[in-house]
């Protein structure tokens, strides 16, 4: 089973869109008993909190499920969890090297080679959705080469 948490900034936006639509997408390809996915954010901002409605809508509108969602911060501990830790942008992966303290990095990787724009700040939560569903299959494709 491959383990992988999807990181981003609060939590309540990016990472777990990138949950629920990466489930979303295994699950059609049948391969959801393969997969563990979870996401996490650096920072306690937003913690407990659901998803931020305007992601409702859009994961709605695209006929994606969700749970009721639990905001979570990303704890020290969570490094020997997961297989990979896939970063919505470069801030990322620099607030997890500091959180985890290790030296091996190559766990944590980012979903696109660029950052993925915070829709919280642009409002622009659809341009989110393609960045992210583009970063979704390259990272089965990668995945399953392995
Ligand atoms: P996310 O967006 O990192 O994609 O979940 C954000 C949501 C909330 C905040 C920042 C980013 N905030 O500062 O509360």
């Amino acid at each position: 089973m491959i383990k992988i948490c999807f990181v981003c900034l609060g939590n309540i936006c990016r990472s777990p869109m990138a949950e629920y639509m990466m489930k979303s997408f295994l699950k059609k390809k049948g391969e959801d008993i393969n997969y563990y996915i979870t996401s996490r954010g650096t920072s306690s901002e937003e913690e407990g909190n659901d998803l931020y409605p305007p992601v409702k809508k859009i994961l709605d509108l695209y006929g994606i499920d969700y749970d009721k969602h639990v905001a979570k911060k990303i704890v020290k501990e969570d490094y020997y969890k997961y297989d990979y830790f896939v970063c919505m942008e470069m801030s990322n992966k620099e607030s997890l090297l500091r959180i985890f303290q290790v030296e091996d990095s190559s766990k944590i990787i980012l979903l696109l080679d660029r950052d993925i724009s915070d829709p919280w700040y642009t409002r622009d939560f659809e341009s989110a959705f393609r960045d992210i569903d583009i970063g979704i299959i390259s990272l089965y494709k990668k995945l399953s080469f392995e």
